[in-house]
């Protein structure tokens, strides 16, 4: 485990025990920063965090005000990087009341915990899911914003609060709009285990091991090469690069930005599959089915701005890095 710095603040990281924010707190450390992780545990994994971190972990909620009291009191925290938030798109349209309950006032109260205790750098987890369909590809920061679901409602709200924020308090934030976080720790400590799990390379690796008997294809007559969905895979290992560069970033001055996090490459769903079984060299049974409601045909981004501002260079852009690492991860957790 890395040592840490004692030049550096402590950061509460929210969402710690989740999947991408596990894995920036392993960035974090590894960078010498002390975290403290709030995590309430409803799909955090406190096992893997235990086993490969220092982190001190609270079991609480973002909306709760009088814990969020306690523990700025508790600690000087130099920043907050904000994971916490309910991810799955199509239960936000049948359940929205959760997700906005969740993902906009925890957030809100979670900034108000954080002026009073006059604590004004934050991170955010937000999604390329508020562009909404895109009307150019790749898509850049400036495009349009017309979000089709409660979940992608919910990030957009809480942009417009660090806007707002960012005028009234001097709050400073840095936004990343991620495409689709996928891989897993290349050195196989942590990785993605959602449960119930409704992401394709998850959900393609579960087939070959095994544990599922298929994987469904939702959809092959959309407009693009193949008919099948495209989509920018990014290592979730340059997701948790991203973040560190971002804290930095604001730690050192910087004003409020928004950062697309992306390859720039698209991806179908059944080049997926087919990197899938070249790799594991297992058989993927897979079956074609009726497409997914709110399935956007493409959804590509760049990250040029993150390179130029932050100096972020994705050190695994390839999706063959990507699967190989889920590969890894899968094998051990779940074979
Ligand atoms: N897909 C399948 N079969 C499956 C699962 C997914 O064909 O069993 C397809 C989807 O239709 C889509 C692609 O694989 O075309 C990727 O789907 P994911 O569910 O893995 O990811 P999404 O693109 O739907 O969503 C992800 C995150 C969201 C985020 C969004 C932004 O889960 O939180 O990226 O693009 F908002």
């Amino acid at each position: 485990m890395a040592e840490v710095n004692p030049s550096k603040p402590p950061i509460l990281v929210t969402g710690g025990a989740g999947y991408i924010g596990s894995h920036a707190v392993l960035a974090l450390e590894a960078a010498g920063y002390p975290v403290v992780i709030l995590d309430n545990l409803v799909y955090g994994h406190a096992d893997l965090i235990k086993a490969h971190s220092q982190a001190e972990l609270v079991v609480g909620d973002t909306t709760d005000r009088a814990l969020l009291d306690q523990l700025f009191q508790a600690h000087r925290f130099g920043a907050v990087m904000h994971f916490a938030a309910y991810i799955a798109v199509g239960e936000s349209v049948t359940a929205p009341a959760k997700y906005y309950h969740n993902n906009v006032v925890g957030t809100l109260t979670l900034l108000e915990a954080m002026l009073a205790a006059e604590v004004k750098r934050f991170v955010f987890s937000s999604t390329c899911a508020i562009y909404g369909p895109p009307k150019t590809i790749p898509i850049p920061e400036d495009h349009p914003q017309n979000p089709i679901s409660p979940y992608a409602n919910s990030k957009l709200m809480v942009e417009k609060m660090l806007e707002d924020f960012d005028q009234a308090y001097g709050l400073r934030s840095v936004r990343f709009r991620y495409f689709n976080a996928a891989g897993a720790d290349p050195l196989g400590r942590l990785g993605e285990d959602h449960s119930p799990e409704t992401h394709l390379v998850p959900l393609v690796l579960l087939a070959a091991l095994g544990k599922r008997p298929d994987i469904s294809i939702f959809g092959e007559d959309y407009e693009t090469p193949d008919g099948t969905c495209l989509r920018d895979y990014v290592h979730v290992a340059d997701l948790a690069a991203a973040h560190v560069r971002g804290l930095d970033y604001l730690l050192a001055g910087g004003a409020s930005e928004v950062f697309n996090l992306g390859n720039g490459n698209g991806f179908s769903v059944k080049q997926v599959i087919e990197t899938a079984r070249r790799i594991t060299g297992r058989e993927i049974v897979a079956k074609v089915c009726d497409r997914r409601a709110g399935d956007p045909p493409s959804l590509v981004g760049g990250s040029a701005k993150a390179q130029k501002i932050l100096g972020w260079q994705p050190q695994y852009a390839d999706l063959d890095a990507i699967i190989r690492h889920a590969w890894q991860w899968h094998q051990q957790r779940h074979g």
